[in-house]
């Protein structure tokens, strides 16, 4: 039975392509699993909603994950991380759920030799206060500056992810929040966002050198494999894992994106059309 159990997906969701990025990590340290990956590209963006708006999203994105026999569920959203959780555990009680929110705070923390850290995300991230909470578990001592930078997930999801227009619009949202700290400078900054890592070059070049850009995606992936190892549900296959992915709408165009996102090829014939 948990050999069986072993074979089965791991669903990944987002409210669009940005979830791809943590796919991409999970794919790099769990080369035998198979992912099934929906994008709720019919309702993105998720960010600008309401936490129960996001929540009942969230719900019916598990549904249907659930329904087709994924053994954990990834939720590659910070957005739906920092307010859906709960629900969803509650929902889904044998359903082993990781967000994104912990493991970057984990990652933050290691990067932070002054406690010193910015967070960039979506309005709804930064209004939930997630990242803050989830710091200052680690770190009751840090100090933390928070900025919504909601333009940069319509930036991604154009595949708009260099050039002047894009670090003029960086550099507008991150000058201020750099001037929160002294001399200008966090030790680091985290992307807050499942959409942001394909910006991190434009974000780079804005940014005083010495300030450490952070994505969850590798210590998510990391946290993943070691959920699945403690509950023996690693999957035994020798082969290579297989992806799958489902998106609520125009599977052409999230497949001319996820392209940009995971940085291979991804035929509109490999996306489902799905409702919730
Ligand atoms: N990629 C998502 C996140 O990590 C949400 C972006 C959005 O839909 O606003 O928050």
């Amino acid at each position: 039975m948990t050999s069986e159990n072993a074979r089965r997906p791991i669903g990944v969701f987002d409210s669009g392509v940005g979830g791809l990025t943590v796919l991409k990590a999970l794919r790099a340290v769990l080369p035998h699993e198979d992912f099934l990956y929906l994008g709720d590209t019919a309702r993105l963006p998720y960010g600008t909603k309401s936490g129960a708006t996001v929540t009942r999203y969230a719900l019916q994105t598990t549904r249907q994950l659930v329904d087709r026999g994924v053994k954990l569920l990834v939720v590659a959203c910070n957005t739906a991380s920092s307010v859906a959780l709960p629900d969803l555990e509650s929902a889904y009680p044998g359903l082993p759920v990781i967000g994104v929110i912990e493991p970057g705070a984990q990652a933050c923390c290691r990067n932070a030799p002054r406690g010193r850290i910015a967070v960039i995300a979506t309005a709804g991230t930064v209004r939930n206060a997630a990242y803050q909470a989830a710091i200052l578990r680690l770190r009751p001592e840090a100090t933390i500056a928070t900025r919504p930078c909601q333009l940069f997930v319509s930036l991604a999801e154009e595949g708009w992810t260099e050039g002047p227009l894009v670090e003029g619009i960086a550099a507008r949202y991150l000058e201020p929040l750099m001037a929160e700290f002294p001399d200008h400078e966090p030790d680091c900054l985290v992307l807050g966002c499942t959409h942001f890592p394909v910006l991190a070059p434009a974000i780079r070049k804005v940014l005083p050198e010495e300030v450490r850009l952070i994505d969850s995606a590798a210590t998510t992936a990391q946290c993943v494999a070691e959920e699945l190892s403690g509950r023996g549900l690693l999957n035994p296959s020798p082969e290579p894992g297989a992806e799958t992915f489902l998106a609520t709408d125009d599977p052409e165009r999230f497949a001319r994106m996820g392209e940009i996102f995971l940085n291979r090829e991804l035929p509109a014939t490999d996306v489902t059309l799905v409702d919730l």
